[in-house]
């Protein structure tokens, strides 16, 4: 598949007037449960809402601001399942025809700006950004390790960066351009998702 069989091609996602319009936690899981076959995937979004969300309470924000943190992070992938040539504009699609909230639809879209052609530019689109990659490169990482996350260093994981046959998935560049993007430090960012990941809510 090219990189720009994705592109989404436009800049503006959802209509500003369903500002503050969220999803409920049961409705966006049903989305899931209705689209993701694959456990694994599922995993992987509910881990990275959390972190999401874990970095919003961070931020200070208020419960609503949190909440489309979490749901930016839960449903970002919901489409890659059953739809990988479709992926990112099915789910845009689906919460655009929900009325769901700008903000969220925007971070989604802007989750791989190399392959979707959308730039992250709020710190939401940043983080889901950043934290996407990673957070599936330190679980792979916490399953080869016999203590899990337990006792897991920045500098284990960042031995695995280095070596490409690990995670080998996982796109190094990416990593450095959302660390980049986002102005934080990939040391920072590890340290953040090994410190937050292990406490996700998988149910
Ligand atoms: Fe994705
Ligand atoms: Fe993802």
């Amino acid at each position: 598949m090219q990189e720009s069989s994705l592109f989404l091609n436009r800049q503006e996602f959802g209509s500003p007037e369903n500002k503050g319009n969220l999803l409920g936690v049961a409705e966006a899981k049903a989305i899931l449960d209705d689209w993701v076959k694959n456990e694994r995937l599922k995993i992987h979004m509910k881990q990275v809402a959390h972190l999401m969300k874990a970095y919003a309470i961070l931020q200070g924000y208020e419960e609503q601001a949190v909440q489309k943190w979490y749901l930016a992070g839960l449903l970002h992938d919901a489409d890659w399942d059953q739809w990988p040539d479709q992926h990112c504009r099915k789910i845009i699609e689906e919460l655009e025809s929900k009325n769901i909230d700008p903000e969220i639809i925007r971070a989604i879209a802007s989750h791989g700006p190399r392959y979707f052609g959308v730039e992250p530019v709020t710190l939401m689109d940043k983080m889901l950004y950043a934290f996407d990659e990673l957070s599936g490169f330190v679980h792979a990482y916490s399953l080869m390790r016999p203590e899990g996350y337990a006792g897991m260093e920045v500098k284990g994981v960042k031995k695995r960066l280095k070596d490409k046959t690990f995670a080998a998935q996982v796109s190094r560049e990416d990593i450095q351009d959302a660390s980049e993007r986002a102005g934080i430090s990939v040391d920072e960012l590890i340290l953040f998702v090994i410190s937050n990941q292990a406490n996700a809510d998988l149910s």
